[in-house]
């Protein structure tokens, strides 16, 4: 990119509405993110329509904000990266048609970008990111997935999760406990609170060689488990409360972890990057450090908060296919079930 010249990035995938803007270094100069969670929350749980409504209202002010936060006009814009999916897609649509027509109107090429491949590119707002060939695991609200990404970043999936998705399980299990929505987070503060070793659940494929994740079954555990506790006359509050949420995050975060570092075994790669929402877990970040020490695998997070659904991690894997001549200018088409494949 040249001097002066700035990358617009727009992601409304699901419930959060958010603009980014990158220098022509990959400096990230503005960062918008509107969350709908107090509009879904009644609901526990996303409502399509109604977050394809929100971002509609939303979109044209997040993004108006990002261009005041980084000082500059629509001007200086020399593209416009938008995620297509996979999504809501309403919601998709939303972003996307706004990206178009924002970037028609300036005569800028525009740069479709895959949701997850997103969610890959978000550690690259650290300096020292990795570069590929790596192992990654994407673990959020709508995927588990291991992949290997290859010295041209293309990317091959290694195994999916076979039902629920990891994000999936914690905020079912959250809803279970009556602890409303989004469960991820607040498992995540009562589990700092508990032993994770009073109340033990399974892991799903636990035995096998297979990169492939299972959590559904974890859901119908912490069920009978509520169900034998209150038959018993224990209450699911407090301490026994806590306690659950410990168990259930640690079956969560050790099944995901078990099988990225046995993918990284089994494809011989020393470095592990992460991304997804389930990703800002506690856990989860501690373990993948600690696991990596103990194996001699170099792991890479993304900040806390570039973890979940934001903008600028669209515009980063935008920006790395700008840097390797690697553009993807062609019409970009919404696409809900959109695959991550070789381009
Ligand atoms: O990546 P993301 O924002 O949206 C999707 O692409 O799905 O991920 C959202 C998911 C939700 O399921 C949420 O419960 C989970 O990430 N999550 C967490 C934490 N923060 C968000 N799960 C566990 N611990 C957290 N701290
Ligand atoms: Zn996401």
């Amino acid at each position: 990119m040249q001097k002066k010249s700035y990358l617009l990035a727009i992601e409304t995938s699901c419930d959060e509405n958010a603009a980014a803007i990158l220098d022509y270094s990959g400096k990230v100069v503005a960062d918008i993110v509107c969350s709908q969670v107090t509009v879904h929350a009644p609901y526990g749980g996303v409502v399509p329509e109604i977050a394809s409504r929100e971002h509609l209202v939303k979109i044209t002010d997040v993004v108006k904000r990002s261009f005041a936060q980084a000082n500059i006009s629509s001007q200086n814009i020399e593209a416009v990266a938008v995620a297509y999916g996979p999504g809501l897609i309403g919601s998709l649509l939303v972003g996307a048609q706004f990206a178009k027509g924002f970037a028609q109107s300036l005569a800028v090429p525009l740069i479709g970008i895959h949701h997850i491949e997103g969610h890959l590119m978000a550690g690259m707002v650290s300096a020292n990111f990795s570069k590929a060939p790596f192992i990654a695991l994407i673990a959020s609200g709508g995927h588990s997935a291991l992949y290997e990404v290859n010295q041209s970043y293309n990317f091959s999936q290694l195994g999916d999760t076979r039902d629920d998705a990891a994000g999936e399980a914690f905020d079912k299990t959250a809803k279970l406990l009556g602890l409303g929505y989004p469960g991820g987070q607040i498992i995540d503060k009562n589990a700092g609170q508990g032993d994770p070793n009073i109340y033990q659940f399974p892991i799903a494929l636990h035995q096998k060689s297979t990169l492939e994740y299972s959590f559904s079954g974890l859901k119908t555990s912490v069920r009978a488990k509520v169900q034998k506790l209150r038959e018993q006359n224990v209450a699911i509050k407090g301490q026994v409360l806590n306690d659950i949420c410990a168990g259930v995050q640690k079956a969560i975060v050790d099944a995901l972890l078990n099988k990225a570092f046995l993918a990284c075994k089994q494809h011989d790669l020393k470095t592990l990057v992460l991304g997804g929402g389930v990703c800002a877990n506690s856990l989860l970040r501690s373990q993948a450090e600690a696991r990596g020490q103990k194996n001699g695998v170099q792991v890479f997070l993304p900040p806390k908060k570039y973890c979940t659904d934001n903008a600028v991690m669209i515009g980063l894997a935008a920006y790395r296919r700008i840097e390797t001549g690697q553009k993807k200018f062609k019409s970009v088409c919404v696409d809900a079930n959109a695959l991550l494949c070789a381009d």
